[in-house]
């Protein structure tokens, strides 16, 4: 068993990852995301609050998604490369990046937004952290992309990463998380990262299991450019009241 502290997290390589994952915008991730802008556009009021993506690592399009809402926009993640990379990139973020902002302009709020570029520059704060550590009912919208499910082999991390990131929101926050389904683990420039097996149920049992509710589920098969899992999930909900 690998667990989250054994991965050698300051050896990701934040830019041969985005180059691998994110430098097209892949059928899947087209899919997650306009899953999560449907429903972050229905559920939730316009307002300012305060966002949270945990685990950004060298990932921007969650970190869009909950522009329109947020005057202040935590990224956390353990990694120091990660770190670094996001310091750089979110200052002024590269041109790839401008697909997915395409997906996201087809709905009102983020038409509302005049210079996404801009706005992220201004409202991000970059935190080292670590999904274990959050602080309590901290955030009022939030996303977490590939985290949970990608940071050891032990499934009760699995369930404390998605935990600790539900009671880091207010009750009734709306959140979107991504998974992937029955992942072996994964390579990133040569260095191996854990990952845990897990499907739909899984999911639906972490998050029920700290009473979050108007909860969807939905899978995507692979597209096999990536061995190694069966496809990838994404979930939105709101957060449950802990007491
Ligand atoms: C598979 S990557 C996902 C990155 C990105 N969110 C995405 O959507 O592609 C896993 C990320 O989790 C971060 N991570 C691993 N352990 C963590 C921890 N204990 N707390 C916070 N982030 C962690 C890694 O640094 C890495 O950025």
């Amino acid at each position: 068993m690998k667990k989250n502290s054994d991965a050698r997290w300051d050896d990701f390589d934040p830019e041969s990852y985005f180059k691998h994952n994110y430098d097209e915008l892949r059928y899947d991730d087209r899919f997650i995301l306009r899953t999560v802008r449907d429903y972050f556009a229905k559920a939730v009021p316009p307002g300012r609050l305060r966002g949270v993506d945990v685990g950004t690592g060298s990932n921007l399009y969650p970190a869009l998604a909950l522009l329109p809402w947020c005057d202040q926009l935590t990224l956390v993640d353990h990694s120091a490369r990660n770190i670094a990379w996001l310091e750089k990139e979110v200052k002024k973020y590269g041109p790839a990046w401008d697909v997915y902002w395409d997906e996201l302009v087809r709905a009102a709020p983020w038409r509302e937004v005049d210079s996404p570029r801009d706005r992220l520059a201004k409202i991000s704060q970059i935190r080292q952290g670590n999904v274990f550590d959050l602080p309590r009912a901290q955030w009022e919208i939030g996303t977490m992309f590939f985290v949970a499910c990608s940071l050891s082999t032990d499934h009760n991390e699995f369930k404390r990463a998605v935990h600790s990131f539900l009671n880091a929101l207010r009750p009734g926050a709306p959140f979107a998380m991504a998974y992937m389904e029955n992942s072996e683990g994964y390579e990133v420039n040569g260095h191996p990262y854990p990952a845990v097996p897990i499907g739909v149920d899984d999911v639906h049992l972490a998050l029920t299991e700290r009473d979050a509710y108007d909860i969807k589920i939905d899978r995507i098969n692979s597209n096999h450019l990536r061995a190694g899992y069966t496809g990838m999930m994404v979930a939105v909900g709101r957060t449950g009241d802990p007491d």
